[in-house]
């Protein structure tokens, strides 16, 4: 259920007030990048012959093909591809090295407060709220190894776990409930894909047994296996409201929280005079902690976090588990004061947090992505819009319609490989390879087929993008003579994506 001013008017105003905006910031900055280059990675290109090559040895898998081949623009992820700031350098040479409570430690903490706001400081020294990991997935392993143990048959709802999340849910025997909205599933557009459907997540607490089941509920800013979509202010305080109601903590998976931020202020009523950083504030309001993979919206190329508000529902209800994340986090990271990073890390980390909740800098980002993304759909290349935060996704289903090709043929592997051989750009199959498997010498497919373009953060130009997308309208075109590909290895594999080797099937 939502607020009244969603529907289908309200809807075509929200799109139409939105673009008015981009264009009056376009118009404002005379269409000025938010930054200029400090340091710049010279290209060296590669003959296609020797792309080809690369491509055979790698077993046509583009997780397994040499980056320094890439001579196109590398969308594989924005994780951990960013490019850091001068400012964010000039952290890793004050960088303070010590073995306990180094400055860097003291200077995320004090980010932390002022980025997601006062409650989030914690005063008490016996109760840390702060858990340093090396990345995303290790804070998600560490909370779940410990939720895991609270009880059995427990359930994790979220508007759309991402597949790390997922994997360290089930691999501690909790079930992982993804609660899509209807909206996402449906073709039209609409502004807050992204949300979790209410109610559902009501129905599945209305079963009296299951609330026991259900340790914590999960929202992840952006949605990013949901198409990198955003998660509304109104949807947030919902599932915030019916989760406390129910005494059951609410977290973030807070990945993309500054992105998400940017799209409440575009397209939520009530929002569009607020500041970046106060939205942010008020988002985080509503949550008992969250996890963190600081590879995104930290601006850095690696860490991660779990982080407990101090006097939230988390912290009262699971004192003793305090203690224990700690000790795995020793156990597995590092002192909890560096967790799994250097000194200098953090303190570039810090750095990287205020600066990417500034304005100016988030509307160039999502503006970026929405150019890629519109080249490709005045062409026709069938895409999820509105386009999502940080990605592009294309519709593989609609892309290879009436070609005649079977979902066994993975046509999606065979673009992305064609498009890296031929072309020198890297995208990633997110689909029916990724999310399938094999069960009982049979094929089973996931709900939605795509491949991802994900743009990494300050690292490429509108003229970079416009040349992959001419390549992608390029093989869109001919996209009746892409053939699909033959397994050759590792059909049957866990997270086969990874460890696959195809050949095109001829
Ligand atoms: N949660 C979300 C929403 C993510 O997108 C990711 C990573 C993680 C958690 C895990 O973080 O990589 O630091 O361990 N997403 C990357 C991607 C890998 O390409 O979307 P991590």
């Amino acid at each position: 259920m939502r607020g009244k001013g969603f529907g289908k008017e309200k809807r075509r105003t929200d799109m139409r007030r939105e673009r008015e905006i981009f264009r009056r910031f376009q118009e404002e900055t005379g269409n000025r990048r938010p930054y200029r280059n400090a340091i710049v990675r010279m290209r060296k290109s590669v003959p296609t012959r020797v792309r080809v090559k690369a491509l055979r040895q790698a077993g046509l898998n583009v997780f397994l093909y040499p980056a320094a081949r890439v001579d196109g623009c590398d969308l594989l992820s924005d994780s951990g591809t960013g490019a850091m700031t001068t400012a964010q350098w000039a952290e890793l040479i004050e960088g303070d090295e010590s073995y306990g409570s180094n400055e860097g430690y003291f200077l995320l903490r004090e980010q932390l407060v002022r980025t997601f706001g006062e409650a989030w400081r914690q005063k008490d020294p016996r109760r840390p709220n702060l858990f340093i990991f090396h990345q995303g997935r290790a804070a998600e392993h560490a909370l779940f190894t410990i939720i895991g143990k609270t009880g059995n048959n427990l359930i994790i709802p979220s508007n759309g776990h991402f597949d790390t999340t997922g994997a360290n849910i089930e691999a501690n025997a909790i079930t992982a409930v993804n609660l899509f909205s209807k909206e996402l599933k449906q073709r039209r557009d609409h502004p807050f894909k992204g949300d979790m459907d209410v109610g559902r997540l009501r129905t599945l607490l209305s079963e009296k047994k299951q609330k026991k089941q259900i340790p914590l509920v999960f929202l992840t800013i952006t949605n990013n296996t949901g198409g990198g979509q955003p998660v509304s202010m109104a949807n947030i305080r919902q599932v915030s409201r019916i989760s406390h109601r129910n005494d059951i903590p609410l977290f973030f998976d807070a990945c993309r929280f500054a992105e998400n931020a940017y799209f409440i202020k575009q397209r939520e009523r009530g929002y569009a005079k607020k500041s970046i950083p106060a939205i942010v504030r008020e988002m985080f309001s509503h949550v008992d902690g969250f996890t963190v993979s600081w590879k995104k919206d930290g601006l850095s190329n690696m860490g991660g976090s779990i982080v407990l508000r101090p006097g939230g529902l988390f912290m009262k209800r699971y004192p003793e588990l305090l203690e224990q994340i700690t000790d795995h986090q020793i156990l597995t990271e590092g002192h909890p004061t560096y967790g799994g990073l250097t000194g200098r890390d953090l303190k570039a980390l810090a750095r990287g947090i205020a600066t990417i909740t500034d304005e100016g800098y988030l509307a160039h980002r999502v503006g970026q992505v929405a150019r890629f993304g519109e080249r490709l759909q005045r062409a026709g290349v069938p895409v999820l819009t509105p386009f999502g935060g940080h990605a592009v996704y294309l519709d593989m289903n609609r892309f290879f319609e009436g070609t005649g090709l079977a979902r066994e043929d993975y046509p999606g592997i065979a673009f992305t490989a064609l498009l890296l051989g031929s072309y020198g750009h890297r995208l990633c199959e997110l689909g029916d390879f990724a999310f399938g498997r094999e069960k009982d010498g049979k094929q089973e497919f996931p709900e939605v087929n795509y491949v991802r373009a994900a743009i990494p953060r300050l690292v490429y130009e509108d003229q970079d993008l416009a040349a992959c997308a001419d390549a992608i309208i390029s093989l869109y075109r001919r996209r009746e003579k892409i053939p699909g590909v033959v397994v050759t290895y590792g059909r049957d594999k866990t997270l086969r994506h990874f460890k696959a080797q195809f050949r095109l099937r001829t």
